[in-house]
């Protein structure tokens, strides 16, 4: 893409079987190098990329519908936000934010006062990583209450850490071989309507799924004396983009408040407009007493921010701290961010997830044995797969198929879950490119089903 047709291109174009050449050439290069650990769905290499578009190394052209895991919030190489990297780079790149002042690091420490829920005092910590910002808010809850145990939930993610991977229970295979916990937690369902751990319906529905921390956790494994923290994410990401009905974080509030515990809310994946607001747990009416946000806030740099009520983050000098944490390059970038959502990405977030919403449920009307569930707020929708409607058993071979299938069609996408595809678009997205990406997933799941 040369800088003139960069931002009028807004569909896939492949010219190169896939893997191109090239790629291939340096798939081979990174399999010999780099860590084994990483789960790389298929061999898309990138060149670079404009807004929702991708080119790769080979010349082929891709519509991204993942946005780097959901977080380039403004898409790829936005002009303000690039703009507002290179001229804070020609000032100054790193001081070391825990160790000297400038002006940056309050001024978007302020900016995230208003930003999240919560009309009260609150300090921030930054650091440069998701799972950085839940460590922050696990220390946070251990120092101000001086209580140890936490209650996460099953399908989580929070981050692979030691102290956040205590939490994270997605997979098995972010826990293989690294022995015990480093943390006391304690697992439980996490509210997924669709398939509820405790056979009710939305009509039969006593919030069991919170209930049980009081009826079982605290009278058994967890006394509530000792619980320092519930960690949860305020729609499950990782675990396959599951939204909860309000009265389960609401519980959570309740249960919280009556006990000394901290309510921890993660949005490092829903988070900086996602869902259509700036903080998903918004859409639930509910404040949390502390907010890890990473991800999209700073548009692709590192960074991330614990934002805890002031009395919570009220610690000794030195008791937490990170040499890059709130680096300038990235602080720049978040304050360009954040002012663009609110000149309208915010909204068309919203606008989007909605057509989106719309043209996939029409999708699930063409293949109902199949698409069990669509679902979302703003551009953070699933779509779960099954064997079949009756049993509903999960398909992850079918949905496996599809994102590989998509891949080959130019749409960029990635599972989340057992048998869901997450769409996490950047948040400038128009609705050409909405209908584009929904008829090439049509495509997708015909040729997956045959295939099958
Ligand atoms: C909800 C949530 N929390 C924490 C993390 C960890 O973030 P990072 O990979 O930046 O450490 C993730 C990453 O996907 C996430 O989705």
């Amino acid at each position: 893409m040369s800088a003139t047709i960069q931002s009028t291109v807004k569909f896939p174009k492949l010219v190169t079987e896939l893997p191109g050449p090239k790629a291939k050439e340096i798939v081979e290069k990174d399999h010999k190098f780099v860590s084994p650990s990483y789960t790389r769905a298929y061999p898309l290499v990138m060149k670079r990329g404009y807004g929702a578009m991708i080119e790769d190394v080979d010349g082929n052209v891709f519509l991204d519908f993942n946005a780097g895991v959901a977080v380039l919030a403004t898409g790829h190489a936005h002009p303000e936000i690039v703009k507002a990297i290179s001229d804070q780079a020609a000032e100054f790149v790193h001081i070391a934010g825990a160790d000297y002042y400038y002006p940056q690091l309050a001024e978007l420490a302020e900016k995230l006062q208003e930003e999240t829920p919560g009309d009260f005092p609150k300090r921030v910590h930054f650091g440069n990583s998701g799972a950085e910002a839940v460590e922050c808010a696990l220390k946070v809850a251990m120092y101000a209450t001086r209580r140890q145990k936490f209650i996460a939930f099953f399908q989580s993610f929070h981050g692979r850490t030691m102290g956040a991977l205590s939490l994270t229970s997605s997979r098995a295979a972010q826990r293989l071989g690294f022995g015990r916990a480093a943390l006391d937690v304690t697992h439980i369902p996490y509210a997924n309507c669709l398939r509820c751990a405790y056979g009710k319906t939305p009509d039969s529905c006593n919030v069991e799924c919170v209930k049980v921390i009081e009826e079982r956790l605290f009278k058994t494994t967890c006394p509530k004396e000792e619980v320092a923290g519930i960690v949860v994410e305020a729609v499950q990401g990782e675990g396959g983009y599951v939204v909860p009905p309000a009265k389960f974080h609401k519980e959570l509030r309740r249960v919280c408040d009556e006990n000394g515990i901290v309510l921890i809310v993660d949005e490092v994946q829903s988070g900086i407009g996602r869902t259509g607001k700036m903080f998903a747990i918004e859409h639930f009416d509910v404040i949390p007493d502390v907010i890890c946000s990473a991800k999209g806030i700073a548009s692709g740099i590192p960074l991330s921010a614990t934002v805890a009520k002031a009395d919570l983050m009220n610690w000794h000098v030195g008791a937490h701290a990170s040499t890059f944490g709130g680096n300038p390059v990235g602080i720049a970038a978040s304050l360009k961010t954040l002012e663009l959502l609110h000149n309208g990405y915010l909204k068309n977030s919203e606008e989007m997830g909605e057509r989106m919403r719309a043209g996939l449920r029409k999708l699930q009307e063409k293949y109902p044995e199949v698409i069990a569930d669509v679902r979302g707020l703003g551009l953070m929708i699933g779509v779960e797969f099954v064997t079949d409607r009756a049993s509903m058993t999960p398909n992850p071979e079918l949905r496996n198929r599809i994102e590989h299938e998509c891949f080959l069609r130019g749409l960029i996408l990635l599972g989340a879950g057992e048998s869901t595809i997450r769409f996490s678009p950047p948040l400038m997205i128009d609705g050409d490119q909405v209908d584009c990406a929904v008829k090439i997933f049509d495509e997708a799941i015909a040729a997956a089903m045959n295939a099958q």
